[in-house]
């Protein structure tokens, strides 16, 4: 009689909300992501939809089968095959947890029931995978007549046994004439550690003689590759250009690139190999506008000890923006980039001295799963407007004072696409890192 009334239970919560009861019995239950939104939580990961409801998925049903029960077996299979273990997904990549233990976790780095990235062939060939409807423009135009493509990739190289790494290669772009890049598809070779691709443009008037090496770095802009181009993180998985923009390469433009893979290794196991890459797309036929990206920072900033919620803010001030900006350019795409004491971010557009608009408005910012901004209806700049960038921060964790960093401590950058190519970077007093999409009306 007991047992049937729980089974009973147990198919009325499969109609409805599913089985929160076991958020408990899973290393980072409460805290799985939404593969579609970041910013929002999975709260029944047994289950294909997001709230907990519908049927199982492949994690749930090894869940059932396995007696409802975190295990080492259960801990090491990969439910949803995409590459990456269930452990691993869940923040649990030694496979120590259990319920009563005390062992830290890792933030979840994926779902365990659902092959990530979603839009990649392989996981949109499978019965039932998962369609996000934020996703960013399609990639119209890459296969018409005028587009050629070229793809950068890696030579064929082994990670380092870090929990981070970053491994850089240099490429040659077409430049025997004029080319706008229109689209950027990345090929992800492991992805189980590969985190993130960056493509990052040289300056033009240097030139490297060798190409094909791979080698350690650590990600950030160098010179002479300063420039962001294009890249791919799991909230930016593919980047096509408005159809009157692209990325100016050839004579008048970029002639070298550095590619720069993140690697996330938390078992830091050694013998991993990769060889992903990068598909430019790029046609001779010249559209309107010149995309750039205008990379924008501030530093020299510290946060104090001890202090759940500590301000950085920063403004780039109205009369900067009308030297800077000759006529309306349009946002598109918003992201948010601290380090790991990073609470919110935003960015806010303000005009005759009054809010507008608020461009990124993270009030949970997660560094492993920063929340990207698309605007459909891009958001427009005028001539004038002044930009306010905050970045909040808690410190409770640090016994010391934490500097503003180039290369690892704390960061307050946000990434935009700009179109146009307009620098508003050297307006800002303290620098503030953005990377807009602009399209001008
Ligand atoms: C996909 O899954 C559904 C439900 O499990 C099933 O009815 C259907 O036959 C499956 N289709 C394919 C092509 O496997
Ligand atoms: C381009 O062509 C390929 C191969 O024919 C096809 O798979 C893909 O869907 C096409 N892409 C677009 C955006 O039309
Ligand atoms: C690149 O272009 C060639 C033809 O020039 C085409 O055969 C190939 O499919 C294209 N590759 C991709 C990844 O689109
Ligand atoms: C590249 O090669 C050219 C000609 O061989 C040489 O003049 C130049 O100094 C080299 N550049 C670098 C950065 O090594
Ligand atoms: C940011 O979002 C939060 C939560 O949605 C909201 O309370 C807050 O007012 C927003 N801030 C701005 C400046 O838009
Ligand atoms: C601040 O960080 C501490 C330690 O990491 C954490 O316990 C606390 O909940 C955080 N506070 C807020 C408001 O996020
Ligand atoms: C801060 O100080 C406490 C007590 O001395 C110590 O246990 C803790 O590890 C320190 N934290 C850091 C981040 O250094």
């Amino acid at each position: 009689m007991h047992i049937i009334s729980i089974l009973l239970l147990f198919s009325s919560c499969y109609k409805c909300f599913g089985y929160y009861q076991f958020q408990a019995y899973i290393p980072n239950g409460l805290n799985v992501k939404d593969p579609c939104d970041a910013t929002q939580i999975w709260k029944g990961v047994g289950h294909m939809g997001p709230l907990g409801s519908g049927p199982r998925n492949a994690f749930g049903e090894d869940f059932k089968l396995n007696g409802f029960q975190w295990t080492t077996d259960l801990c090491w299979k990969d439910s949803d095959q995409d590459g990456r273990y269930n452990g691993y997904e869940l923040g649990d990549p030694w496979c120590l947890w259990n319920p009563g233990s005390k062992q830290a976790l890792y933030p979840p780095l994926s779902h365990p029931g659902i092959c990530e990235p979603w839009d990649s062939e392989k996981c949109q060939s499978r019965n039932g995978s998962l369609q996000c409807n934020n996703k960013m423009p399609a990639c119209d135009g890459i296969n018409a007549t005028d587009v050629k493509n070229i793809t950068l990739r890696l030579p064929l190289s082994y990670v380092p046994a870090r929990r981070v790494s970053y491994v850089c290669s240099l490429f040659s772009l077409p430049s025997d004439a004029e080319y706008h890049v229109i689209a950027a598809l990345p090929i992800r070779d492991n992805s189980q550690i590969l985190h993130g691709i960056t493509v990052f443009g040289c300056d033009p008037r240097r030139q490297f003689n060798r190409t094909d090496r791979a080698y350690l770095c650590n990600g950030i802009p160098t010179t002479p590759c300063q420039e962001i181009i294009t890249g791919y993180t799991s909230g930016v998985p593919q980047t096509c250009m408005p159809a009157e923009a692209g990325v100016r390469i050839g004579i008048k433009g970029f002639k070298q690139v550095m590619v720069a893979f993140q690697y996330y290794n938390p078992t830091r196991r050694q013998g991993y190999t990769d060889s992903s890459g990068m598909t430019l797309y790029y046609t001779p036929k010249l559209r309107r506008f010149d995309a750039g990206v205008s990379p924008l920072e501030v530093t020299h900033f510290s946060i104090p000890p001890g202090r759940e919620s500590y301000e950085v803010v920063s403004a780039c001030p109205g009369d900067c923006t009308v030297l800077q900006v000759a006529s309306p350019i349009y946002i598109i795409l918003g992201m948010n980039h601290m380090h790991r004491l990073g609470r919110k971010q935003r960015i806010e557009i303000h005009r005759g001295g009054k809010l507008q608009q608020t461009v990124t408005n993270d009030t949970n910012y997660k560094v492993v799963h920063p929340h990207y901004f698309w605007y459909k209806q891009p958001i427009q700049l005028l001539p004038g407007d002044m930009l306010k960038m905050t970045c909040e921060y808690n410190s409770t964790s640090e016994n010391d004072t934490v500097e503003w960093d180039v290369s690892y401590e704390e960061k307050c950058v946000k990434v935009y696409f700009v179109l146009p190519q307009t620098k508003l970077a050297w307006c800002i007093t303290a620098r503030i890192i953005d990377l807009f999409l602009f399209v001008r009306s």
